[in-house]
């Protein structure tokens, strides 16, 4: 039994750690806490928690959570993850961090989020979350960058082509839609439902700061750089991120080489699916679970990888606690 302590637990990510958690055999949630006018029960901010767990959420004592915690989550704005982090880490205690913070090099990090990063010194050590491409880093590390939404839909769908080098790694197309959620449960006139309802639009071409991270990622798997032209959406559901990539092949290929590398690199992992035959998966099967559905289809001289996601779960707090499992030797589903 670990010792959890979860700070931005009344934020969108927080509830779904919070729930996941408190169904965690290896668990005990010692502390939950957020900016907070008063002591709050996380029952009384989010019902559905009622008779599931009986906690007060209060405003984050960082004393507290050391002497309470062998692992906290961060589930903070970006900027924010990077100021605690490290006094966390400096008392033995194990981060995993939801936000930006620790997922890109410096350089990049001031470059997309506006701001010097303000541990050096850790982010260096930090390991990328996404336990199909970097299990065995993950299983040592101390603090964990756990990935973006986005990016997790995009990179599990593309990965597998770039490593094995069977196509062209420039002019790559990510057309990406995601529920509200995604946003986080901030107060804004472009979330109101007046805005969201019935409508369908895209946002930040060229500019959305999870471009960098996937464009990353996706070069270390393919051991090349890689451009991706990322474009996001929104669309009127809560949950959910449905990726539509384009791809060139480099060679011939057919969809039953196409399938073979599939299968090959998914076929042991836990929370991917891959759909064989050019199957394209859905929204409705993969919300409020934490599969990551991957379908391919070889059209002419084009490769169209479809994957789906629910942005909450492995988008997110999903993906954090099978991070956290394979960090303490859990079983990789426990919770999930
Ligand atoms: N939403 C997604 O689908 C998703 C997916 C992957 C990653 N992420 C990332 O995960 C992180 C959390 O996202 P979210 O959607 O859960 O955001 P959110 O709904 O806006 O929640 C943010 C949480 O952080 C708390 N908080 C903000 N500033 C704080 C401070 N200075 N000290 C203590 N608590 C503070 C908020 O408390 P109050 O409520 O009291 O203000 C709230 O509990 C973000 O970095 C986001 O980019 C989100």
């Amino acid at each position: 039994m670990i010792r959890v302590s979860v700070v931005g637990a009344t934020g969108y990510t927080g509830e779904e750690l919070v729930t996941i958690l408190a169904g965690h055999r290896d668990v005990e949630i010692t502390s939950l806490s957020a900016i907070m006018d008063k002591p709050t029960n996380i029952s009384e901010v989010f019902p559905r928690l009622k008779g599931q767990i009986d906690l007060i959420c209060k405003s984050l004592d960082v004393k507290e959570v050391i002497d309470s915690s062998d692992l906290v989550f961060l589930a903070l704005p970006h900027t924010i993850s990077m100021q605690y982090a490290p006094v966390f880490l400096k008392n033995g205690i194990k981060v995993i961090d939801l936000s930006a913070d620790y997922r890109l090099p410096a350089d990049l990090y001031k470059e997309w989020y506006g701001k010097d990063h303000a541990d050096l010194g850790n982010l260096d050590k930090a390991v990328y979350g996404l336990p199909e491409l970097y299990r065995s880093e993950i299983k040592t590390c101390s603090l964990l960058a756990n990935p973006g939404c986005y990016p997790t839909s995009v990179i599990l769908a593309v990965a597998p082509l770039a490593e094995e080098g069977v196509v062209e790694l420039s002019g790559i197309i990510a057309d990406s839609k995601s529920g509200i959620t995604g946003a986080g449960r901030k107060a804004s006139m472009s979330l109101l439902y007046g805005e969201i309802a019935d409508n369908f639009k895209a946002y930040k071409i060229g500019t959305h700061q999870h471009a960098p991270e996937i464009m990353c990622k996706l070069g270390e798997a393919a051991g090349r750089e890689v451009d991706v032209l990322f474009v996001p959406h929104v669309i009127p559901t809560r949950r959910g991120i449905l990726s539509t990539i384009y791809l060139k092949p480099k060679k011939q290929l057919t969809q039953v080489n196409i399938d073979k590398i599939y299968n090959h690199y998914y076929g042991e992992e836990p929370f991917v699916r891959y759909s064989d035959e050019g199957r394209v998966p859905e929204l409705k099967d993969v919300i409020y679970s934490n599969y990551c559905d991957i379908g391919v289809k070889l059209v002419k001289d084009r490769i169209v990888a479809v994957s789906a996601i629910d942005n909450l779960t492995k988008g997110a707090a999903g993906q954090a606690v099978q991070n956290m499992n394979i960090m303490y030797g859990f079983d990789e589903k426990e919770g999930l």
